[in-house]
């Protein structure tokens, strides 16, 4: 089975999607199986960073029906080491509107991708479907730059992350669930509270929802006074949320990423030796471990 990982954040345009692209060339570069599905809604972007403008079928045309399966939709690069995407759709009222019913299946499609790796390129913001995208995945990773508004954009991210995953935890037809569902919680202590009120030892329960919750950390953009802000992060995040947030990497500011949407390509294809490209190659290195290592513990066999 492959492994999942998202890419989630809470502003926009913090480079999440030049990142997603990078690194799945970079892993179907390294012999990966690699698909990349574009679930941002609405921002749907991934194909063009290809060059690809004009997409035969998009993620519109598995949502419509019209296909049964998701690799039907997706999209062969032979000249980017036979990366597979699938190119996202434009936002309509049923793709906003997706009902539980509708998300399963597309989430049913991506685990039935007959790949080593699946990359979610989930969006910007804190809908419920970026949520749900994002924390589906086996590995997350998030992005932020180094000022102290997109941290905090990105802590908030994360709360709301942990506290959709929280409240999944609880079946809605047992007595916290219920309880939990009724409510509105601006913070993740407020869950817990309530459900120890609720129930003895629900807090317990609720806090091993979140005991594999370990999001990877890239701040892009970075520049040399960025420690501080990325110091204060992992505070916050450990002191309101309970988890810890490893640092995947460090993408420097870079003109050649620009260049390189300029050519539609990915910039480590057009200018490997460029510091981002670099950068991002530091990163899929360190990917690929993580990705062997999932596939150990859970015991599965895509080598
Ligand atoms: N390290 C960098 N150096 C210079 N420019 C960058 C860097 N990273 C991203 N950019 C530029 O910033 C812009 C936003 O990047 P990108 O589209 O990847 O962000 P995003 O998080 O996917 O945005 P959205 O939330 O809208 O989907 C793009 O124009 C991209 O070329
Ligand atoms: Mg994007």
């Amino acid at each position: 089975m492959a492994v999942t990982i998202s890419i989630g954040s809470g502003k926009g345009g913090t480079g999440k999607t030049t990142l997603l692209c990078n690194l799945a060339l970079l892993l179907a570069k390294k012999g990966k199986k690699v698909c990349l599905v574009d679930l941002d809604i609405g921002g749907a972007d991934t194909h063009l960073l290809f060059g690809l403008f004009e997409p035969k079928y998009s993620l519109t045309d598995f949502l419509n029906k019209k296909f049964d399966s998701l690799s039907e939709v997706a999209h062969t690069f032979y000249s980017f080491h036979g990366l597979q995407i699938i190119p996202g759709t434009g936002s309509t009222l049923q793709t906003a509107n997706m009902s539980y019913q509708e998300k399963q299946r597309l989430l049913r499609a991506i685990s039935a991708l007959d790949v080593d790796v699946v990359l979610l390129d989930v969006g910007a913001g804190t809908s419920y479907h970026t949520l749900d995208f994002f924390m589906y995945s086996d590995i997350q990773i998030c992005v932020t730059m180094p000022e102290p508004t997109s941290i905090m954009d990105l802590f908030g991210f994360l709360q709301l992350a942990t506290i959709r995953k929280v409240l999944s935890s609880f079946l809605s037809s047992s007595e916290v669930g219920k309880i939990l569902k009724k409510n509105s919680f601006p913070t993740l202590k407020d869950v817990f509270d309530l459900a120890e009120q609720t129930q003895e030892g629900a807090k317990e329960k609720a806090q091993q929802a979140l005991l594999f919750f370990h999001p990877l950390l890239v701040i892009n953009r970075d520049v040399d006074n960025a420690r501080l802000n990325k110091v204060k992060l992992k505070q916050l995040v450990a002191k309101y949320l309970g988890i810890d947030i490893p640092l995947l990497g460090n993408i420097p500011e870079d003109p050649a990423i620009k260049d390189a949407l300029r050519a539609y390509m990915p910039v480590c294809e057009l200018s490997s030796k460029a510091p981002s490209a670099q950068a991002m190659g530091v990163i899929a290195d360190k990917t690929e471990k993580l990705i062997e290592l999932f596939n150990k513990k859970s015991g599965n066999s895509t080598q």
